[in-house]
C-alpha cells in the first residue's frame, strides 16, 4: 500500500454478513456524521452489495476517499475469499470497481483487521477477535498488522472450526450460555497460541459476552469497525 496522508473526509464502510454500515470520518478518524446502516442484500452478490453501498454513500454525505472493511481475505483491493457472502466475490476487484462507482480513491482491508486498528494500543502482541456472522481475527505486533490472519477457519474443537462453533449460526443454535462457555475455551486456546499482551473482543455479538474474562481481555465497541478505517490512509 502506498504511503499517503489522510484527506479531510474519509467514508468508512464496514461490510458484514447481516448489515453494511457507513460513516464519514475526519482526518483524525473522528465521526463527522451519524452512522448509517442497511441490511446486507441476499443473495450477497457483488452487484447487489455495490448498489447498497452506493445508496449508503449518498446517505452518509460527501467524502474525499473511502475505506472498506470486507469479511474475507483481501489483497491489493482484490477479494480472495468471502465465505459468508456470495461465491462471485472470489477474484472480484472491489477497490477498483467501487472507486469507479463512487468517484473516489478506495482502500479495502479485512473487516477484523480494521476493527483491530480501531481498538489496539500499538504496544506488544495484540489479538482482536470479532464476533458476528463470522469469527474474525486480527493480530498486531507493536501496532503492525499481520494481515488476513483468518483464525476463524482453523480447527477449534469437536472437529469444528472457531467460526462453526462461535459464529452467529452457532450462537442461535446453542444459545448464549453454551456459546459463552465455548468462547472462554476459544480465548484460552488462542492465548496459548499467541501469548498476546491484550485480547479485544469486538463485533456485533460481543454484547452477548457474559462470562468472566481473563484480565488481559476486554470488550470493544463495534463502531471500531468503522473508526479503524482511517488507518488504511495512514499506513
Ligand atoms: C472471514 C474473515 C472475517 C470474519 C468476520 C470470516 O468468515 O473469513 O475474513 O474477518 O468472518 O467477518
Amino acid at each position: 500500500m502506498a504511503k499517503s496522508k489522510s484527506k479531510d473526509r474519509t467514508l468508512a464502510i464496514d461490510i458484514g454478513g447481516s448489515g453494511i454500515k457507513a460513516m464519514v470520518l475526519d482526518r483524525k478518524g473522528r465521526p463527522l456524521g451519524d452512522r448509517v446502516r442497511v441490511q446486507t442484500p441476499q443473495p450477497a452478490t457483488p452487484e447487489a452489495l455495490l448498489r447498497a453501498i452506493a445508496d449508503l454513500a449518498e446517505q452518509a454525505g460527501a467524502c474525499d476517499q473511502v475505506s472498506v472493511g470486507f469479511p474475507g481475505v483481501v489483497r491489493h483491493g482484490i477479494v480472495s475469499t468471502a465465505v459468508n457472502l456470495h461465491p462471485n466475490w472470489v477474484e472480484f476487484d472491489l477497490a477498483s470497481t467501487l472507486s469507479e462507482s463512487l468517484g473516489q480513491p478506495v482502500r479495502v482491508a479485512n473487516d477484523a483487521d480494521i476493527q483491530g486498528f480501531g481498538a489496539i494500543s500499538g504496544q506488544g502482541v495484540e489479538l482482536v477477535i470479532t464476533l458476528g456472522t463470522g469469527f474474525g481475527t486480527a493480530l498486531f505486533v507493536d501496532g503492525k498488522l499481520v494481515p488476513n490472519l483468518e483464525g476463524g477457519h482453523h480447527p477449534f474443537r469437536k472437529k469444528q472450526t472457531y467460526e462453526q462453533q462461535l459464529g452467529r449460526a452457532a450462537l442461535e443454535k446453542v444459545g448464549t450460555k453454551k456459546w459463552n462457555k465455548r468462547l472462554k475455551k476459544a480465548i484460552c486456546k488462542l492465548q496459548h497460541l499467541f501469548n498476546a499482551d491484550r485480547i479485544y473482543l469486538g463485533g456485533g455479538e460481543a454484547k452477548k459476552v457474559d462470562c468472566e474474562l481473563p484480565k488481559n481481555v476486554s470488550i470493544v465497541p463495534n463502531i471500531n469497525g468503522l473508526l479503524g478505517g482511517i488507518a488504511l490512509w495512514n499506513l
